[in-house]
């Protein structure tokens, strides 16, 4: 079997990569414009996995067309994955990658009758409405009410049919229109697809930014000494993620590509779910207490627009088709990200401590 892996670089791309070139039979071929700083150190992983190398941006329709084979599954982990992206400055970079560069990947497939996997996002589903679910507050954290009056949303979390009809981000935008558009290639072409909509993704190997990647730029923080602020709905540092480990992202993949069952489309919510949840107030203790270390951290009650108080994936739907259930837990994961930070301390530090000395996190 041959893959193509757009994006193969980055966080996501480079596990999926690098655990596929290692199974019997597989060729592994990964485009990248290497736009996500960081995404350069995973190459020579990539080549010692014996994996193809392209340089190659999704913009640009002609950097597909010049590969020279064809694949059984294209995989499209390439994007601007920032939320904050457009917000202050201009659209046209997240909109060409993240739409105009998979209508060229679908493109793509059509041609060489490749199956499509795409990474979408949670982030799909509309701000407003994710503002509107109804909220008790812990002492250390913002939890779901009993009662809700919205659609696709339960104690577990949020379900697939939960609002995306009002504003998203351009982010989650760009993503939704790009779902919509694959449901248009397999309706009108028979392209074989499936959308995994991920929630937030957290561990080694993420070259966190205050903007994307927030929960290992929090525990590099721990390690760099920098101080931290909470930011949004109060500064108390009560908002809540699931986060999702790489390796259970991998895996669910495995068992998507394996399974006999026909790709149509399907649209999945993919996160660690309410078990592997926090909030940032209790990561900030996770974080002293795994690196020994404690920064400053102050409130700030400036809320960014695309901030929200929670999220949390019900992944019952995934879990139940797949047979998968998540497996890494908070500790996991911010154990290895802190284990991966140490051994690569000469390499991180200035990545780490330059973006972050002057920019103010947000959860995203
Ligand atoms: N990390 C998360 O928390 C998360 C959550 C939900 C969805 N996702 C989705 O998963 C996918 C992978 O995200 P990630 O966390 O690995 O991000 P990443 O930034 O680490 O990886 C994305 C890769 O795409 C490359 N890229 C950017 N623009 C490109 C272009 N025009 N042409 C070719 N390559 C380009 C970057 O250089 C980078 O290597 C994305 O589609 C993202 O939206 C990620």
């Amino acid at each position: 079997m041959r893959i193509l892996i757009t994006g193969g670089a980055g966080f996501i791309g480079s596990r999926i990569a690098l655990t596929f070139a290692d199974l019997r039979g597989i060729q592994v071929t990964v485009l990248d414009n290497l736009k996500r700083r960081g995404s350069e150190f995973n190459l020579s992983a990539l080549r010692a996995a014996g994996i193809e190398f392209v340089h190659g941006d999704i913009r640009l329709a002609g950097d597909l067309d010049a590969l020279s084979h064809n694949y059984d599954l294209m995989i499209e982990a390439s994007a601007e994955p920032s939320v904050a992206a457009g917000h202050t400055g201009s659209p046209a970079y997240v909109i060409a990658t993240n739409l105009g560069g998979t209508v060229h990947c679908l493109e793509f497939a059509r041609k060489r009758a490749a199956r499509f996997l795409f990474l979408s996002t949670s982030r799909v589903y509309s701000i407003a409405s994710l503002r509107e679910i109804k909220l008790e507050e812990t002492p250390s954290r913002f939890e779901i009410a009993r009662e809700q009056t919205l659609p696709g949303i339960s104690a577990e979390g949020i379900r697939e049919d939960f609002p995306t009809n009002k504003a998203r981000s351009f982010y989650g935008t760009t993503k939704l229109a790009s779902e919509m558009l694959i449901q248009e290639y397999v309706e009108s072409y028979g392209l074989e697809a499936l959308i995994n909509r991920c929630g937030v993704i957290a561990g080694p190997g993420q070259f966190g930014k205050a903007d994307q990647g927030v929960f290992t730029m929090w525990i590099a923080c721990h390690h760099f000494g920098i101080p931290l602020k909470y930011t949004g709905f109060g500064g108390t540092g009560k908002q809540v993620r699931d986060l999702l480990h790489p390796a259970d992202l991998v895996n669910l993949v495995q068992k998507q590509v394996a399974h006999g069952r026909k790709w149509e489309g399907q649209i999945f919510n993919v996160g660690g779910g309410r078990a592997i949840s926090v909030s940032m107030v209790e990561m900030t203790d996770a974080c002293r207490n795994i690196t020994g270390r404690e920064v400053p951290v102050e409130g700030t009650g400036e809320t960014a627009p695309y901030d929200i108080p929670l999220y949390l994936t019900d992944h019952s739907n995934v879990s139940e088709w797949y047979d998968w259930i998540p497996r890494k837990s908070i500790v996991n994961i911010l154990s290895e990200c802190a284990v991966w930070i140490r051994a690569h301390e000469q390499v991180l530090k200035p990545l780490f401590c330059q973006t972050l000395s002057s920019q103010t996190p947000v959860v995203t």
